[in-house]
């Protein structure tokens, strides 16, 4: 069984260090009765240094949302693996569209998801589409989005990574919709085939493959049976304390996913 993973990205949110250690504070307080789902707050870089000072000795892990595929030198406003291992973070979110979009490409977000699994923190690499196309082309684009991205990870290294399936069409405030729950089946079984290919079915069947794009309180429960993914990657809901524990709580209330035959 794959433990559940929920990853509260809150991209650059809130707009204060009071209000993201007060936001931290209250998740933290509710995270005793979290139960076996791994929880991971990601916040902007410039609080991860007082996040991690408040969830230290809890369950909450820390996450990064964003590392440099570089190790050191002249690279102004970018943050290495060392750097954020050094700061405890253990989860770093790879290739996430709204980064995408600024222009990092696949060859750049390959040698990201190498320096933080070499460094044996977690990748967690985001893929997604921009449309749906009607020929279905976009499964050929998630594909080479998963195959570039994992390009030279050694089976080995799998044990470090997360795929986190955000379709960019689902995310945020002015998508008409998430995903629905048959599509995300659809996809969760489609991506394990392409880990499959790559790394075997042993491999391929450990690998957590989770959704992102407008999970709320009403869609999670129906996500995780119905898409049968192993955890959420969660923007907007993720910064209303209340509703992200229940989120948690909903997840561990929910059992174990089946596992998906591919
Ligand atoms: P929303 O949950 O706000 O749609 O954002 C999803 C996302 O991009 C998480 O990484």
């Amino acid at each position: 069984m794959i433990q559940k993973i929920l990853i509260a990205n809150w991209k650059m949110n809130p707009s204060s260090l009071a209000q993201a250690k007060a936001l931290v504070t209250e998740i933290k307080k509710a995270s005793k009765v979290f139960g076996e789902s791994l929880v991971v707050i990601a916040p902007p870089t410039i609080y991860l240094g007082e996040v991690q000072k408040i969830i230290a000795k809890s369950k909450l892990l820390l996450g990064a949302q964003n590392v440099s595929a570089e190790k050191e030198g002249a690279q102004t406003g970018e943050t290495s693996a060392g750097m954020l291992k050094d700061a405890k973070v253990e989860y770093i979110i790879i290739g996430h569209s709204e980064r995408r979009a600024k222009g990092e490409s696949d060859e750049v977000i390959n040698r990201k998801v190498i320096a933080v699994t070499d460094l044996a923190m977690t990748a967690v690499l985001c893929i997604g589409e921009r449309i749906r196309d009607d020929e279905g082309q976009y499964f050929e684009f998630l594909h080479g989005q998963i195959k570039s991205g994992l390009k030279k990870l050694s089976p080995k290294m799998t044990k470090s990574l997360v795929i986190a399936y955000e379709p960019i069409w689902a995310i945020g405030k002015d998508a008409k919709r998430a995903v629905r729950k048959e599509e995300l089946h659809e996809m969760t079984i489609f991506i394990r085939k392409a880990l499959l290919e790559l790394y075997g079915k042993s491999l391929a069947y450990k690998i957590p493959v989770i959704y992102g794009g407008s999970v709320d309180l009403n869609n999670v429960g129906d996500f995780l049976h119905g898409g049968m993914v192993d955890g959420f990657l969660i923007g907007r809901a993720s910064l209303d304390a209340k509703v992200f524990t229940e989120m948690v709580a909903i997840t561990k209330s929910s059992g174990s996913p089946k596992i998906v035959k591919v």
